[in-house]
């Protein structure tokens, strides 16, 4: 097998840009749990933007807004709402990822360069992929401060417990009419990545809507991105509606991992996180499509918890309702038996009851 180009240590970190980053931290700190870490503003020498940085396990996000007029974030947020700008990777050597990605094609966003402060330096460059989004490629090696550069500890008096999220299990992107080939061609041919999967209308639909999903994988796994592209139904598909109202490609979910998806799900709407809700009727025949579990069925069932099974095991997931007013982001809770796969035998149930979401919005 050739060496891998893109050697890829996992997802660094995910910046958003928001129309209030202390409002959105505090959200993320007490709804789903997320740790304080980091910040940077006008306290720090900042006077264009603000940004918070949080943390759960291995999953870091970062909430960014703008303190001045005609700004790149502003007119982000203008256009798209609250949204994913970086997906950042965490590699060893941000200058080839940079060269060998740019060499096959990328198109540039930020040439290799270092920051630096007392506690070493952070090697880092950035490409562009779907939309206006951006993948940044951070080296921090050579860097022992807690987060980046122009950051301070962040120690806000109100505290919070995690809820059991650990890493990120996969990211997914939502592009327009036609153009989820191009895209995982780029994760291909740019990336090097790997095809897992692919789902077509047939796999994917309802009586009125369908979508066109593809995977695609890093050479060890740790980054998955699945990308979706609608397809023709009836009515307007969730994916044609995310693009209606983000007003482009972008980030759709995010996966998000845990070991006790009863407790985490359970924390999680107690702090007030809203989910989607799946009929009764969805757990009519599933034994006979997923069989023996560990876990109490009836507590699944009371909190809506789907179950899917592969050749390798089962997993549990369950997705929240979108956490902004634009029906645009949301997150996806999971914890993996054994199942590798994207729960394809809970696409018709979720997307039933995203329809449900769609109509009560008049969107469908
Ligand atoms: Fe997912």
């Amino acid at each position: 097998m050739d060496q891998d180009f893109l050697p890829l240590n996992g997802t660094d970190f995910v910046e958003f840009y928001v129309g209030n980053a202390k409002q959105a931290a505090f959200y993320y700190q007490s709804a789903f749990g997320f740790q304080p870490l980091a910040y940077s503003g006008l306290e720090t020498g900042n006077k264009e933007k603000t940004s918070y940085v949080l943390r759960q396990g291995k999953i870091t996000l970062v909430f960014s807004t703008s303190l001045v007029p005609d700004s790149e974030i502003g007119k982000h947020v203008d256009l798209h709402g609250d949204g994913v700008k970086f997906v950042a990777l965490l590699v060893d050597d941000a200058e080839s990822s940079y060269r060998e990605t740019v060499k096959r094609g990328a198109i540039p966003f930020l040439e290799p360069r270092k920051l630096s402060d007392e506690n070493g330096f952070i090697s880092v460059s950035g490409i562009h992929t779907y939309g206006e989004t951006i993948h940044l490629f951070i080296d921090r090696n050579n860097y022992k401060g807690i987060f980046m550069p122009g950051y301070r500890a962040w120690n806000p008096f109100y505290k919070t417990t995690e809820v059991g999220l650990k890493y990120v299990d996969h990211m997914v992107g939502n592009v327009g009419w036609g153009q989820m080939n191009t895209w995982i061609d780029f994760y291909k041919d740019v990336m090097g990545f790997r095809q897992l999967i692919s789902f077509d209308d047939k796999d994917i639909s309802t009586e009125y809507t369908a979508l066109m999903s593809k995977v695609v994988a890093n050479g060890n796994d740790r980054i998955k991105f699945p990308i979706n592209e609608p397809a023709e139904g009836k009515k307007v598909s969730q994916i044609e509606e995310y693009i209606n109202f983000y007003h482009g490609a972008g980030v759709q979910h995010l996966a998000m991992a845990t070991d006790n998806i009863v407790a985490t799900v359970t924390e999680l709407k107690n702090r007030g996180v809203e989910f989607l809700y799946v009929p009764e009727t969805y757990y009519d025949d599933i034994m006979q499509r997923v069989g023996e579990i560990e876990e109490d069925f009836e507590l699944l069932k009371q909190h809506g918890i789907l179950i899917d099974r592969d050749d390798e095991g089962y997993l549990l997931q369950l997705f929240t309702k979108p956490v902004q007013d634009r029906p645009t982001v949301f997150y996806e809770i999971i914890q993996r038996k054994g199942a590798k796969s994207f729960g394809k035998g809970n696409f018709k149930a979720l997307f039933e009851a995203i329809e449900r979401e769609q109509a009560n919005r008049g969107t469908l």
